[in-house]
């Protein structure tokens, strides 16, 4: 496989579990409606526990396809899993993570952050999942590099089949 595919394949679950969520959006809010001792919400509305667990899921779902469809790629089923779940887990993780500074820059559930959107989930995931598959330097700065095109273009795709409110 091309090195440059190869990352984009990679990646793909976190992909997925970054973008999944806004199918799923639920009701509760993983912050259960509470503020952070600076009196604003410590993530806000935009984070419920239905998108993360259903992000989770179909970031997961995703690697067990990779994994029947290229199972040279993984060696096994369990490696497939585990990187499908750290890489899925890291993009959540690291889409709270943006939540969070958001809320602390007090910029409102839904407002744009440049480059936290966009690299704050991909960062996450590549930390997660390299202890069980790595990437080149090169590969990772591709990601880098493309994953910020693949974001927008993913939400404006979202939003013209109306599952968002904004086109980022
Ligand atoms: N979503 C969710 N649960 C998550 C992540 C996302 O339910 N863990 C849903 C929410 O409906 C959210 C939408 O997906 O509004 C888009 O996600 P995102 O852009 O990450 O959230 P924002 O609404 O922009 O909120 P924030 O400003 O905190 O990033
Ligand atoms: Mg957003």
């Amino acid at each position: 496989m091309n090195e440059l595919v190869e990352a984009l394949w990679y990646i793909l679950p976190a992909y997925f579990a970054n973008a999944s969520p806004v199918v799923f959006k639920g009701k509760t809010s993983m912050d259960f409606g509470k503020n952070f001792s600076d009196g604003r919400r410590i993530l806000g509305d935009g984070k419920t526990w239905r998108g993360f667990f259903g992000g989770l899921t179909v970031g997961i779902l995703i690697s067990l396809i990779q994994y029947y469809a290229l199972p040279s790629y993984y060696g096994s089923f369990n490696l497939a899993f585990k990187l499908g779940f750290a890489l899925s887990f890291g993009a959540l993780l690291g889409d709270l993570v943006g939540s969070f500074i958001k809320r602390r820059a007090n910029l409102p559930r839904g407002y744009p952050a440049i480059g936290l959107d966009q690299w704050g989930f991909l960062i996450a995931a590549l930390l997660l999942g390299y202890p069980f598959k790595s990437l080149q330097t090169g590969q990772v700065l591709f990601l880098i590099v493309i994953t910020p095109f693949i974001h927008w273009f993913a939400n404006i795709f979202a939003y013209k089949m109306g599952w968002k409110s904004v086109p980022w």
